[in-house]
């Protein structure tokens, strides 16, 4: 049996029929073709599926398409401001924060969310907080080279304290 949500994805109203039993991430790739939100492991580990709910990170295999209902997604796709690379993306880049580039969606919506909160970073703040991302490249090195660099990229651009007050973990 079908069933019926509305939400917004990357600020655009959807709304659509699915299967009950659809993970929010299934319904972004194959039904929406936001293929840039990864599935590495479909267990809630490596964070490869990584999006935004409501301005937090949450891992998209880790929850059904129903229970974002009426919910705000943000995916990689909709990071870059018209035509713009995030500060976050400028900075994966030019740290050369990944190899396969495999784990990076994931990693820039964590590295998004954490600096959303906590603005003023440490190399070992970074590290605590990915313990729920996963580079099998083990580029982890350049990873949080990046996330510091972009995280004064998001606050010279004043992004960088949307969601100060919100307490969640960086990753659901
Ligand atoms: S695919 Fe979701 S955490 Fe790995
Ligand atoms: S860059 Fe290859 S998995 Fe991270």
């Amino acid at each position: 049996m079908a069933i019926s949500i509305s939400l917004t994805v990357n600020g655009a109203p959807i709304s659509a029929s699915i299967d009950p039993g659809t993970l929010l991430v299934q319904f972004l790739r194959d039904q929406l073709r936001l293929t840039g939100t990864h599935v590495g492991c479909d267990t809630a580990q490596c964070g490869a599926c990584t999006v935004h709910l409501n301005g937090r990170a949450i891992k998209s295999c880790n929850i059904l398409a129903v229970q974002a209902e009426g919910a705000d997604i943000t995916t990689i796709e909709g990071l870059a401001t018209d035509g713009a690379l995030h500060p976050m993306q400028t900075a994966f880049k030019h740290c050369h924060g990944l190899q396969c580039g495999f784990c990076t969606p994931g990693m820039v919506m964590s590295a998004v969310s954490l600096v959303q909160r906590q603005p003023d970073l440490t190399g070992e703040d970074v590290r605590a907080q990915f313990d729920g991302n996963l580079c099998r490249c083990t580029g982890y090195h350049n990873i949080v080279k990046a996330v510091l660099e972009g995280a004064e990229g998001m606050k010279s651009a004043g992004t960088a304290n949307a969601a100060k007050n919100a307490n969640a973990p960086a990753t659901a």
